[in-house]
């Protein structure tokens, strides 16, 4: 999507479609919209009357040829009640529109906004956009569909002094958008296309282009560094995990903060084979690790003052007659012994190596994040991720984002009941406490992993796709947690 700014009056813009925002309210309540009724012969009061438009959230009209304006379609989007208006309501209201006009098959709009915020207001509007007409092409053969993407999109404001706000927002949101749309190709793409291998040299190729150092272990740099859990979850397979190390220095000699991301290529559950219905869903389980890797590439791009280490344990979880079986006990590099009761529990031994690796950079605040434990549904279904953490600071700071971005997550507690759920009777932990609190057993599990620097971690299963499809996120890989883990790095306070 080629994107630009200009400076324009409203009736003066000659797009494909023009969008102009508006607040509900029962009568079109505002010059623009007045002189817009006049010149479309009353159309606009006339939807006022009827109900068909009065600027709810999530509303959209679209007049064609107004007579004497100069864009092909004029299109009022509704925001909502003015009270409840923030960024992601533009952002939510953009991605409506971009839809909106796949569906018309509108090559080009231009979205006004004469309101204060430009530069934020402008990013979220380029990134509603962006997002909301994501579509995931890779395997399509035919040229109908790559054809009738929206090509265009232009920020419109009435003064020249808003313009520099608004391209600082573009050009943000352009780099935004770009990972989000990169973490969601790479969850679509199935296991025989993204491996262990093919992935990890998908992102040695990024961090090239980003500007940072990439290394790779194999599987006998893996078990060199007695990284046992990962090894032990990549057997069952033909295709050999990796560990991906991805090093980004925005501020020399400081301590980074370390992103860990669950990269299983595909879940098969292993021995303790998943029942068929919807295993295909399982490519994503590596969605954790295209976070971290998208994340680390946008921080690259937009020039992040600070060290940020992204962590890819890579791993395909097969069944096999080389595959861990339930009632092993394996090794972890952290020296703990491991029994394992479930070899489908592989997300939890994956990370339990990353985070001790972790250890190794000395960080200022670890964030693992990962499509970890079905269990996440029944607390709080599609609507958000839940997520621990050992620092209240860095749990607030993770709330706060969260909220302001749009991608909810919400704390839950560590309590030591669920480390009891996880205690073997023949090795130092188990890697399933059973049907009470998955979640917080999965967490409890990994928390003996990690040292005493702040961690969090989120819990995205069921995040990772999105059912039916929301304004700016089409159903399928939503890439959620790319937004997040950007922001919180791009307002970081140190827990
Ligand atoms: N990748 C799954 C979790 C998952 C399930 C993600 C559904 C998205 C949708 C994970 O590896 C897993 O299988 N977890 C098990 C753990 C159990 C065996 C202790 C689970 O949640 O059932
Ligand atoms: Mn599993
Ligand atoms: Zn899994």
């Amino acid at each position: 999507m080629k994107l630009s700014c200009t400076v324009s009056k409203f009736l003066d813009i000659a797009d494909n479609a023009v969008v102009l925002f508006c607040h509900k309210s029962s009568v079109p309540n505002s010059d623009l919209l007045e002189q817009i009724d006049i010149l479309s012969g009353g159309a606009v009061a006339e939807m006022y009357e009827s109900g068909e438009f009065n600027g709810a959230d999530g509303s959209a009209v679209m007049i064609r040829r107004v007579p004497e304006t100069a864009a092909g379609r004029i299109v009022l989007a509704g925001l909502g009640e003015s009270k409840n208006i923030n960024f992601d309501t533009y952002r939510r209201a953009a991605g409506h529109i971009g839809k909106m006009m796949l569906k018309h098959k509108v090559k080009s709009v231009t979205m006004y906004y004469d309101g204060t915020d430009t530069n934020p207001i402008a990013q979220a509007l380029v990134e509603g956009c962006i997002l909301g007409t994501y579509r995931f092409l890779d395997y399509k053969t035919g040229d109908k569909d790559k054809n009738d993407g929206v090509d265009s999109l232009t920020i419109a404001v009435p003064q020249g002094g808003k313009l520099k706000q608004a391209q600082t927002g573009l050009d943000r949101a352009d780099i935004v958008a770009w990972a989000v749309n990169m973490c969601r190709d790479l969850t679509f793409l199935p296991g025989n296309t993204l491996y262990p291998e093919s992935y990890a040299k998908r992102a040695e190729k990024l961090a090239k282009e980003c500007g940072f150092k990439c290394t790779i272990l194999g599987p006998s740099e893996i078990k060199k560094e007695k990284m046992d859990a990962l090894y032990s979850v990549g057997k069952g397979s033909d295709r050999p995990p990796r560990f991906v190390i991805l090093e980004y220095n925005g501020k020399p000699k400081s301590k980074p903060v370390v992103l860990v991301g669950k990269g299983v290529t595909f879940d098969s559950g292993g021995i303790s084979l998943k029942p068929g219905l919807n295993m295909q869903e399982m490519i994503g389980d590596m969605m954790g690790s295209a976070v971290v890797l998208s994340v680390i590439c946008a921080a690259a791009r937009l020039g992040v003052k600070m060290n940020i280490v992204a962590l890819m344990p890579l791993a395909e979880n097969m069944p096999s007659g080389g595959a861990s079986k339930p009632g092993d006990i394996i090794n972890s590099r952290a020296g703990h012994t491991i029994e394992i009761i479930n070899t489908d529990a592989e997300g939890r031994l994956i990370l339990a190596d990353a985070l001790d690796y972790a250890d190794t950079f000395d960080p200022q605040a670890v964030i693992d994040i990962a499509t970890l434990t079905g269990a996440s549904l029944y607390i709080l279904g599609y609507a958000g991720a839940p997520f621990v953490g050992t620092s209240q600071n860095l749990n607030n700071n993770l709330r706060a984002v969260s909220e302001t971005i749009g991608e909810k997550v919400w704390e839950l507690p560590l309590w030591s009941e669920y480390s009891d759920l996880m205690k073997s009777s023949v090795a130092d932990i188990k890697n399933s406490g059973g049907r009470p609190a998955g979640t917080l057993s999965a967490a409890a599990f990994l928390k003996k992993f990690t040292k005493d620097w702040p961690w969090a971690h989120i819990d995205i299963a069921y995040c990772d796709i999105e059912p039916s499809g929301k304004p700016y996120t089409p159903k399928g890989a939503t890439g959620y947690g790319v937004r997040l883990l950007l922001e919180l790095l791009q307002r970081w306070k140190r827990p």
